[in-house]
């Protein structure tokens, strides 16, 4: 049976009350569903696992999850993205820290690895579901996919009778979960089989994710049937555009306090995070240098008025690097000892291997240096790099969350307006064949009702159709609008 909850400090908790209720305030699409569902409880009955960045604004995500009637168990997808105080405010809810009332919230700012996975085993582990399996979690809520991962592992792991020895691990953090899979493993042979039997879907938040169940779907292996909310329109040209543009120089503003007006800022990768990091940079008045592998996001660089180059190319350029590919080995141990002393690096893709701090650590001679927390200047010895340094920020993890507080509340309020939507088709519609086990998108039509619960905050006057202009157009008034290729 799982923990009531594990979090850094739960006198935190009024502290992020505050933040939660201002947050409320900026997130009307989540507070409108709310309003619209708290009555009818579209969610009584599920039971749902998420793992998403434990701050203010997943805080009012978790308390419409419940309002709705859902029950939540929660952790964060990454070591440092948790706000401690919104982690204590959703543990204590309407109690108080030696009573609390709300959700089991299992998140700190500051995770060991193993402190991670034991995290994403919490949200799993239900009381009283190794009796009796209907106690168990029926719906995931996943960003970047550890969750749905470390269900699908689990039960493959558990119907070929073992788990691989630790000389299988491809990384530190691999070891770590082989370990923890080969622990549940001994002390109960099934526990992740009936995990995945009781999940009727699992919703997806961020690009890494999705790539990650589209594998598997295509491998056939998917367990349960999954809605990708990151290609909401809503979702990804909204929070990872215009949500980066605003977190990404936040988190190098509170790490480093660097100007970054005038210098040569490098940004790898021009999908939609690195759109809205390059204009981010550009305006506060960098001179952006994009990279990329794609022949189209390349030319729409260029035609934003951005110097294109090949990284290695301009190593000794660059002031900044930013990577926002979703890739792997993007900066590598070679290209970071052939940058300007000094010069700032981080990420902002979801995992950390797109900057090889491995390779980092292992380059002869070289020392870190804790500057502050998550801000580390890392010195090579002379000889390799001439005694230059390069600063590394949140350990070359996600560092708009590390240095910074994420995205603001009301662009998530986008994103988590689809999530609610996401788990409200999974429970309602579940058994019903209209979710087979592959991977979704919502109906445009929600994508729209998203982004017209949002409109009414910004002082939007939208037109309305005429019935002449909608059969014209062939369109109903009330959408959609654009047909599904449509890109915006
Ligand atoms: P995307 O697929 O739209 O863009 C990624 C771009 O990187 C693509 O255009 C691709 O061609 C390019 N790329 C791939 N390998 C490259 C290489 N070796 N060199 C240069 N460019 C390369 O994906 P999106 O939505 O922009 O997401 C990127 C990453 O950011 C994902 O890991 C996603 O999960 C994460 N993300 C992070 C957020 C945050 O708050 N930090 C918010 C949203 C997404």
């Amino acid at each position: 049976m799982g923990l009531g909850h594990k979090v850094a400090d739960l006198s935190l908790h009024e502290a992020g009350r505050h933040q939660i209720r201002l947050a409320e305030h900026e997130m009307p699409g989540l507070m409108s569903l709310r309003a619209e569902y708290s009555a009818s409880k579209p969610l009584a009955g599920a039971r749902i696992a998420g793992s998403l960045h434990m701050t203010v604004q997943t805080a009012v995500l978790i308390e419409t999850l419940v309002a709705l009637g859902a029950a939540v168990r929660w952790a964060s997808c990454n070591i440092f993205s948790t706000q401690d105080e919104a982690a204590a405010a959703v543990v204590v809810g309407a109690g108080t820290p030696e009573n609390p009332e709300g959700v089991p919230v299992f998140a700190w700012k500051g995770e060991s690895l193993e402190d991670y996975w034991w995290t994403a085993e919490q949200i799993l582990s239900w009381p009283g579901a190794e009796q009796d399996p209907e106690l168990g979690p029926n719906l995931i809520l996943d960003d970047g996919g550890d969750a749905t991962m470390l269900v699908h592992l689990g039960a493959q792991y558990e119907a070929a009778g073992a788990v691989p020895g630790p000389e299988a691990a491809t990384s530190l953090e691999h070891a770590i979960v082989l370990d923890t899979l080969r622990a549940s493993l001994a002390g109960d042979p099934a526990r992740f089989t009936r995990i995945a039997a009781g999940i009727l879907g699992a919703s997806e938040e961020t690009t890494t994710g999705v790539m990650r169940l589209n594998q598997m779907a295509s491998a056939g292996t998917l367990l349960f049937p999954a809605i990708n909310v990151n290609d909401s329109v809503t979702k990804s040209k909204f929070d990872n555009k215009y949500g980066i543009r605003h977190s990404l120089p936040d988190g190098i503003m509170r790490a480093t306090d660097v100007l970054i007006g005038g210098k040569v800022v490098v940004i790898c990768g021009y999908g939609d995070v690195g759109k809205g990091a390059a204009e981010a940079m550009a305006g506060q008045g960098a001179r952006v240098i994009v990279t990329e592998i794609d022949p189209i996001c390349a030319l729409q660089a260029a035609m934003d008025g951005y110097q294109v180059a090949r990284l290695e190319t301009v190593l000794g350029a660059g002031d900044i690097f930013v990577t926002t590919t979703g890739g792997t080995g993007i900066i590598t141990a070679a290209h970071l000892q052939s940058m300007k002393d000094k010069a700032i690096v981080g990420n902002v893709g979801h995992f950390d291997d797109e900057i090889d701090m491995a390779g980092l650590a292992a380059v002869p001679g070289v020392r870190k240096v804790e500057i502050k927390a998550q801000v580390h200047e890392w010195t090579f010895a002379a000889g390799t790099a001439a005694e230059r340094s390069v600063i590394v920020l949140s350990e070359g993890r996600l560092l708009n969350l590390g240095n910074a507080t994420g995205h603001p509340s009301f662009v998530m309020s986008c994103s988590f307006s689809n999530q609610v939507l996401a788990q409200i088709e999974l429970f309602t519609k579940a058994g019903t064949g209209e979710y087979a086990k592959a991977v979704h998108v919502l109906p445009k039509i929600l994508d729209e009702k998203v982004a017209r619960l949002h409109l009414a905050a910004l002082g939007v006057e939208l037109t309305t159709l005429t019935e002449t202009q909608a059969a014209y157009l062939g369109l109903a008034v009330s959408g959609p609008y654009k047909p599904e290729a449509y890109r915006y």
